[in-house]
């Protein structure tokens, strides 16, 4: 049995055997110590599950990885932004990357005391969220164009308040990844090209309210190479000498995030030894410099720890081709739809007996050809009413959820050992309906 078992995805979400029923030898998914029926039961799917022993885990072997090196590890909230996560993530020591004013609000209500310790990248930051920005007092605004660094200065002088800056720098590295997610070459809209740098970095020192702290690059998301990594900090290192040269007190280098995760691997048992030879890509090139590092991952942290819960509606075929329509859609989580993202679906239960498996696509109810999760994926076979689980969704998942065809985005549970939490209750159609007016 156990060579056939489908994936899982250890220490958050492994087969157990169901102890419920005595002398009924299935074994089902668990998340952390609870069954995934319990929760699709008390929760209803499609259901967000998170696994907290997994969160902890991958961010204490990240931060690891980092040791002797000084650094602070700001999560990304975009990869997930459910505010109980960001209150574990800030227990455990974790700064914050945002990108918007909300995000900064989820700070301020999840873990207000690591505003000093949040970085703010993006390319429109709007006056109202510098403004936000500088109340709370945050660590870095990331700087993405010269018209954005007088914007800064402009409120930076209004407040009274020293806005330390990096500029965003566009390091020309191809991030090798899916192009909607790489972001580190010239035709990307992000940062500002290299040789513009230096130039704004002197701009921005002669403005009273302004302090070039640091510089930073992110060149995209889900990149599984070390390589571009070790270039850019190679392009970074040189920056800075070349500034400090010019007599700027250049502190830190924020390296971004988009360090991939094996999406296709039946286990992940490897992130120490991987997050550890990424650390040694970025620390390196830096090597002597003394410099601050902070890191903004996202997908690394959170990836792994989450999978989507969905039930089969039914089960179809036209022309001989198998369907499997299940209650999640792209609305739900829009990876697949979105990049063909890749994402295993396994069975929450695995009965004893023979395992046959067939050739199916995995849809949704949405009416788009492209709501799909799997296209011609050998799994075992699935009924109607089976559980599927959909692995390594917790980034990306909800937090790029949609209410497209009017449907209420699902509920997100947090498992922490053998207690469950709701952290966000399911939306409902009157909750939908409510902000629109006759
Ligand atoms: N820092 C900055 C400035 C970013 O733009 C991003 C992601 C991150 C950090 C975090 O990257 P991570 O460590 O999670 O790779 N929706 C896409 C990913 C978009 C990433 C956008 N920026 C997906 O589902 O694959």
């Amino acid at each position: 049995m156990k060579a056939n078992r489908p994936p899982e995805r250890p220490p958050g979400f492994i087969y157990r055997r169901e102890t419920r029923l005595v002398g009924k030898p299935d074994l089902e998914l668990q998340a952390d110590q609870i069954p995934l029926p319990r929760l699709a039961k008390r929760y209803g799917t499609p259901l967000y599950v998170y696994s907290a022993s997994t969160i902890r885990e991958r961010y204490r072997q990240f931060d690891q990885a980092f040791r002797g090196c000084e650094h602070t590890i700001c999560y990304s909230i975009k990869a997930n932004s459910n505010l109980s996560i960001l209150k574990m993530l800030a227990r455990l020591g974790a700064g914050f990357d945002i990108v918007s004013g909300g995000e900064l609000q989820r700070v301020m209500a999840a873990a207000p005391r690591t505003a000093a310790k949040v970085v703010f990248s993006g390319v429109g930051k709007l006056a109202d969220e510098i403004d936000q920005a500088l109340r709370a007092g945050i660590l870095l605004f990331n700087v993405e164009s010269s018209s954005e660094l007088g914007l800064l200065a402009a409120r930076a002088a209004h407040h009274h308040k020293t806005a330390q800056f990096a500029i965003r720098v566009n390091p020309q590295v191809a991030a090798k990844t899916h192009p909607y997610i790489s972001t580190g070459l010239h035709e990307h809209k992000f940062g500002v090209p290299w040789r513009d740098a230096s130039e704004l970095y002197l701009r921005g020192a002669t403005e009273r309210y302004l302090k070039p702290a640091g510089i930073s690059v992110h060149i995209g998301s889900q990149i599984t190479e070390l390589d571009p990594f070790r270039e850019t900090m190679q392009r970074a290192a040189s920056l800075v000498r070349s500034l400090r040269a010019d007599g700027l007190d250049i502190r830190y280098v924020d390296a971004g995030g988009g360090l991939g995760i094996s999406y296709k691997n039946t286990s992940d048992p490897s992130f120490s030894s991987r997050t550890k030879q990424y650390a040694r890509a970025l620390r390196e090139p830096l090597d002597g410099l003394g410099v601050h590092l902070l890191l903004e991952p996202g997908r690394a942290i959170i990836g792994p720890a989450g999978v989507l819960l969905t039930r089969v509606l039914y089960r179809k075929q036209n022309n001989g081709k198998q369907f499997v329509v299940v209650d999640a859609a792209m609305n739900d989580l829009l990876r697949p739809s979105l990049y063909h993202a890749y994402h295993e679906i396994v069975p929450v239960l695995l009965r004893k007996g023979a395992v046959t498996t067939e050739k199916v696509d995995v849809v949704g109810p949405v009416c788009e050809t492209g709501d799909f999760f799997a296209r011609d994926r050998v799994i075992r076979s699935p009924q109607a009413g089976d559980l599927l689980a959909i692995l390594d969704t917790g980034a990306y998942g909800m937090s790029l959820a949609s209410n497209y065809n009017t449907r209420p985005r699902p509920a997100e549970v947090l498992v922490d050992g053998a207690r469950s939490r709701l952290v966000r209750k399911r939306e409902s159609i009157a909750g939908l309906l409510a902000p629109e007016r006759l």
